[in-house]
């Protein structure tokens, strides 16, 4: 039979779970949502026109992950041309969502 105590104390331990599996799994969802942004407003805006089969979307982000990489801070291609450029803040969120989902 449960006691009161017992269920008590096991109730304690789920919201202790919960608690400990949020903080765990929010900050890398909270990092993909800004990387999107990102890629939304310095990548999609030009590649919906000029290389309209990357469009990043928050179901491929994840996929064109390494080529991202590679093309900002490997060879620094990207973002094409000299009107969009990624500040530091970016550059941060972008490497941290990449990083930490490798
Ligand atoms: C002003 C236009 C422009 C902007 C801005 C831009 N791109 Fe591109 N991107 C292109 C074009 C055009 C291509 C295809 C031709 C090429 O690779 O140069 C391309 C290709 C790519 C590729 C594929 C390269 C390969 O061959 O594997 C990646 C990855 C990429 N872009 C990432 C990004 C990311 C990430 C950003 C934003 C931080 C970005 N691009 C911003 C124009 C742009």
């Amino acid at each position: 039979m449960f006691t009161r105590q017992k269920l008590t104390s096991a109730m304690k331990i789920l919201v202790v779970a919960t608690v400990v599996l949020s903080i765990i799994y929010t900050p890398d969802k909270d990092m993909k949502e800004k990387a999107f942004v990102i890629l939304q407003q310095k990548c999609n805006v030009c590649h919906r026109k000029q290389n309209p089969r990357m469009v990043f979307t928050t179901e491929n982000m994840a996929r064109h992950a390494r080529k991202i990489k590679f093309q900002v801070f490997t060879l620094k291609r990207m973002p094409k041309g000299d009107e969009i450029t990624l500040n530091e803040t970016e550059r941060k969120i972008l490497k941290t969502w990449i990083d930490e989902r490798q």
